[in-house]
């Protein structure tokens, strides 16, 4: 056949092993890996599903090398305790049988062990270990590591990497990016040795490659190793891309990939992890600059999930290899989708960040827009019915088109109404929004779902109750969504005031002095979509603190982003009255005036309970989703609809 995207499915041979196309699945941490490092069955089916989704290497992570000196980071991987073999073999197994090959990650935090997480070792109270003394920014000393503890640390990662070949891993990854222990010592920020291992470039690769030599006498030859380096530390004081590149030449004989991140944890997370105010692939200039100099293939990552951008990234020459992170959670199905011309399928990742606010909030792992993840063995599979229902779906926002979609798939005769012209609900409104362009297209992606899967949609259809009886549905799915709430303060006549929906698909202008009336999520991104067009903007929050409904990762990146535009932001300040010219706010210290030609209201949403009390008896099964029960996230959309779509 004809692949339209030949580059990306082409294989390829890396010493033994022959990777099937070159799209990758990125190390990501998964959930219920117990006290002493084993991996646990929700940690297999989580890598098991990009394994069937296509990816040519699925590498897990991360193995903890040298407990000794590290080992405090809850949720790593260890192949420390007797007995532990077993778990890893499950996992190499359940990735290897959909024709994947297991990879996993080496790692040793380094000064960083234990910053995020759980100290489950207790070593916080004492100190952690790095290339040079020091103290870290929370106050924790660091203290050099010796000469013996290196040597024990160099053995440590060839018995880790014996360990994992043993239980059948064919390719190792060695962690050398990102801020971690190896990155450190390649940092001239963090290494200010003057033995050996300090100074000049040849000594701070110097451990670097003892660690290759070590890994490379425990696997032998043949035994891809890929290592994982960031192309440019990309701060202060660290190493610039000119030195990637020297340490990427100085390191290249003994590596069989070099996979090119970007960043630290530390000082650039936002980097490392491209948040949605990044372009896409905004990193695979490095991994570019670095195949320059090179000869042995070299791996990109970040932000990537576009398989024409993909395409052309291999197409071109900047790099062999693709790896995607959070791409293959939002659809693992990415490179099956590829590989079968059905790249306009893609599900593409927000960079909303649920993903890696999950596990610090709840010890479990979620993706917006895909309910599987986390709960890979939780039955969720999507299976064909037993029985052929006639389903009636109302609303054709995320949540219903996700339900139409899901219950089509399972072999239901589906039928989705929508009183507007057009699908998408309250992600039209993402269209105006460069920085929430996923979140817009994730609902053309689902109307493309829909109608290949045979949903018959119709628009401009409203559904009362009389409809519904006329319909005589076997099941009914109610998603009529929310609606913006009524400003609760007067407004005098010949004022400007817009809801977010006039404003950004309304075709109305936001002139002059704009201030915008709440700062949640909604109201912080519209202020700072303003901003970014040029417009002085203000921002009224009547709370102490912005987006309080923003996850813990993304918010303190959305929060950066309001700073750095500029914006007026005045908290614990609520909006009394809008008069001409000004908005009057009162505050603890009394009332104040805020500058206003223009008021753009982002006060919340409030559920259509007139629609869904109309409907509760539109079919024998009748369930309520998203928004339509509370106003709330896109992952509790998503969760909620497809579920109600596999409980037919
Ligand atoms: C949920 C999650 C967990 C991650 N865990 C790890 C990890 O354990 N080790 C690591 O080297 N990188 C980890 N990363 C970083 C990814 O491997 C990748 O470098 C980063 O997400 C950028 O790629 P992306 O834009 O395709 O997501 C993680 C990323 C995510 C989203």
């Amino acid at each position: 056949m004809k692949r339209d995207y030949p580059n990306l499915c082409k294989p390829l041979n890396v010493g033994n092993v022959t990777l099937r196309n070159r799209m990758c699945s990125a190390p990501m941490g998964a959930t219920d890996i117990d006290a002493n490092g084993t991996p646990g069955p929700r940690t297999q089916g989580f890598y098991e599903l990009r394994a069937k989704g296509g990816a040519a290497v699925v590498t897990v992570s991360e193995l903890v090398v040298h407990p000794e000196t590290d080992g405090s980071q809850m949720l790593h991987l260890s192949l420390s305790t007797p007995g532990q073999l077993g778990a890893f073999t499950f996992v190499a197994d359940a990735i290897k049988r959909h024709g994947s090959i297991p990879s996993i990650e080496l790692s040793h935090s380094g000064q960083y062990a234990g910053t995020y997480m759980v100290d489950k070792k207790k070593k916080g109270s004492l100190c952690q270990y790095g290339p040079s003394d020091g103290v870290r920014p929370d106050g924790m000393p660091v203290k050099a590591l010796t000469r013996e503890q290196i040597a024990d640390i160099v053995a440590a990662y060839g018995t880790a990497a014996e360990l994992a070949k043993r239980a059948g891993f064919e390719m190792v990854m060695l962690h050398v990016g990102h801020g971690w222990l190896l990155n450190q010592f390649l940092s001239p920020y963090f290494n200010k040795r003057d033995d050996e291992y300090g100074g000049a470039l040849e000594n701070r690769v110097r451990i670097v490659r003892e660690v290759l030599g070590s890994i490379r006498e425990a696997v032998g030859t043949g035994f891809p190793i890929e290592m994982r380096m960031s192309g440019s530390e990309l701060f202060e004081g660290g190493y610039d891309l000119e030195e990637g590149c020297r340490i990427a030449e100085a390191l290249e004989d003994l590596v069989d990939i070099i996979h090119v991140s970007a960043g630290s944890y530390q000082f650039g997370f936002s980097i490392t992890h491209p948040s949605m105010f990044r372009d896409h692939g905004c990193n695979v200039y490095l991994a570019a600059e670095i195949k320059k100099h090179v000869s042995k293939p070299v791996a990109t990552i970040g932000g990537l999930s576009d398989p024409a951008q993909m395409e052309e990234i291999i197409a071109s020459g900047k790099a062999d290899i693709v790896v995607m992170g959070r791409g293959l959670l939002a659809d693992p199905e990415l490179p099956n989708k590829v590989m079968s011309n059905r790249g306009d399928e893609v599900v593409k990742c927000l960079r909303c960040f649920v993903c890696m606010a999950e596990r610090p909030m709840t010890q479990t792992r979620r993706c917006a827009v895909n309910p599987l993840i986390g709960r890979e063995i939780e039955g969720m599979r999507l299976t064909p019915a037993l029985e052929r229902k006639r389903v009636l779906v109302v609303g054709g926002g995320i949540a219903g088109m996700v339900a139409a979609y899901t219950a089509a798939k399972r072999g239901h005769e589906v039928t989705l109404c929508e009183a507007n012209g057009e699908l998408g609900g309250i992600l039209r409104l993402e269209q105006a929004l460069p920085f929430k362009h996923e979140m817009y297209e994730l609902g053309c992606t689902y109307e493309l779902l829909c109608r290949r899967a045979g949903v018959d949609i119709r628009l401009n259809t409203p559904v009362d109750a009389a409809f519904a009886e006329e319909f005589a549905a076997d099941a009914a799915i109610i998603a009529v969504g929310s609606e913006a709430k009524k400003p609760p303060f007067p407004i005098a006549e010949d004022t400007c005031v817009l809801s977010i929906e006039d404003l950004h698909i309304g075709g109305k202008k936001a002139e002059g002095e704009v201030v915008v009336a709440g700062a949640g999520l909604t109201g912080c991104e519209c202020a700072l979509h303003l901003a970014h067009e040029g417009k002085s903007v203000h921002l009224i929050a009547s709370r102490s603190e912005l987006a309080i409904d923003c996850n813990i990762r993304n918010r303190p990146i959305l929060l950066a982003e309001i700073e750095a535009a500029g914006i007026d932001v005045r908290t614990g300040a609520r909006v009394a009255r809008v008069e001409k010219g000004q908005v009057v706010c009162t505050t603890s210290e009394g009332e104040i005036t805020v500058p206003a030609d223009t008021v753009v209201c982002a006060i919340g949403q409030r559920s259509r309970t007139e629609a869904v009390d109309e409907l509760r008896d539109a079919a024998p099964f009748v369930r309520i989703v998203g928004d339509a029960v509370r106003p709330g996230t896109i992952t509790a959309a998503v969760y909620q609809a497809y579920h109600a779509a596999l409980d037919l």
